[in-house]
């Protein structure tokens, strides 16, 4: 079976929150982390019949979901997840806050690996904890974790460590001696580890995604695994994701946090997710191919056309941490705006001089920034 990513689609006045930033300037929107493809057909068939249906009362997941999440754990991890693990969510931001707030006292610490998603160097503060952050550190043309800092950072009052794996923004998926030491490390220090899996089933190198929590017993007791079918099949907006949480006292103390304040997903969401794990698998793998085109689109153009700018290889991700520093912009974020691509600020992800580009779209879209980026850096 074939599928159209070359379709360009209008996402223009459709509330588009990547689209509407620039809404009526020609500003090729390239941050936000949604594609624009449209989902795979069946999700849109399971949507179009929950709608057609037309009743939209409280929801819960259904029973099948849950049976297709636990068997897409056994069949691609080996892991044993039980139904009763999974924690229902409107999206991982709120999970990452939930997290911050269910462990600890006010002032306690919340470590992470910079540069990060914003949303994880913003929910400590959110939560009354201390961010305390710990650069990764280049070795070998790509970035890793930095273990004798992290051994520094780890305080008696260290009680979070948020770990994205693959890590957004720099598009590492790492190896399993890498995250290990890191979880042990956890597990020494009674620092509960939530691992952000939500780019889990976007990996461009060829190799497989493991979950933190299968790394040892000691490190699945120890770590509240995320998830959510969102990023792949590019159904953020239906607000549809989950946590495994095997430890019975951790996934009590989570829940306690997100009661009554985080919602439950919605039925476009549970119907979306549901067809998105059980159908479309064929659709996924098409996805990654087409995404690995465009990945190496950009780096050829990164690295090899615009003296200034580089970027390490994306491994996991559609997006792309392009290092601006050879040009010594004051603001690169703005510099490329002005030249007609929007792309993520680095300073938000504490990594100043970088900009992220977000390549899942077509590819005509995909040429058309990488050309304003080319010439904008030719003028100067
Ligand atoms: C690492 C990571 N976590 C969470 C999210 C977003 O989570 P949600 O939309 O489910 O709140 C993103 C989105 O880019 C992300 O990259």
């Amino acid at each position: 079976m074939s599928f159209d990513f070359d379709a360009v689609i209008d996402r223009r006045g459709t509330g588009s929150l990547k689209w509407e930033r620039y809404g009526g300037r020609d500003v090729v929107p390239m941050w936000v982390a949604d594609m624009d493809f449209r989902s795979p057909a069946p999700v849109l068939a399971a949507l179009h019949q929950r709608v057609e249906h037309g009743v939209f009362g409280y929801a819960v997941p259904p029973t099948e979901l849950v049976d297709v999440i636990v068997a897409r754990m056994e069949e691609k991890y080996q892991w044993a997840v039980e139904p009763g693990w999974i924690v229902w969510l409107p999206g991982l931001v709120p999970a990452l806050n939930v997290v911050c707030r269910a462990f600890g006292n006010d002032g306690d610490e919340v470590l992470t690996f910079t540069p990060a998603y914003p949303p994880f160097l913003a929910a400590p503060p959110l939560s009354r904890k201390t961010l305390r952050t710990i650069p990764l550190r280049r070795e070998g043309g790509h970035f890793a974790f930095d273990i004798e800092a992290f051994e520094k950072a780890i305080l008696p009052q260290s009680r979070v460590l948020l770990l994205c794996h693959p890590h957004n923004p720099v598009g590492r998926r790492y190896e399993r001696d890498e995250v290990q030491r890191v979880a042990e490390l956890c597990v020494e220090h009674h620092i509960v580890l939530c691992s952000d899996e939500i780019h889990c089933d976007l990996i461009l190198d060829g190799q497989e995604h493991f979950p933190t929590a299968t790394l040892s017993p000691e490190i699945a007791a120890n770590t509240i695994t995320l998830m959510a079918p969102s990023k792949t099949f590019n159904v953020p907006g239906l607000n549809c994701a989950f946590a495994i949480i095997s430890n019975g006292e951790l996934r009590s103390r989570f829940k306690k946090a997100r009661a009554a304040i985080v919602p439950h997903p919605n039925a476009l969401g549970y119907a979306a997710c549901l067809a998105a794990y059980r159908d479309c698998e064929d659709w996924r793998v098409a996805l990654i191919d087409y995404l690995r085109g465009n990945r190496d689109i950009v780096a050829q153009c990164i690295n090899e056309e615009i003296p200034g700018l580089s970027m390490d290889d994306v491994q996991a991700t559609y997006l792309a941490w392009i290092d601006t520093t050879g040009l010594n912009l004051p603001e690169p974020a703005r510099f490329f705006e002005e030249a007609g691509v929007g792309l993520s600020d680095g300073k938000d992800f504490h990594g100043p001089g970088y900009v992220r580009l977000n390549f899942g779209c077509p590819r005509e879209t995909l040429l058309k920034g990488l050309d304003r980026i080319k010439s904008a850096v030719a003028r100067l």
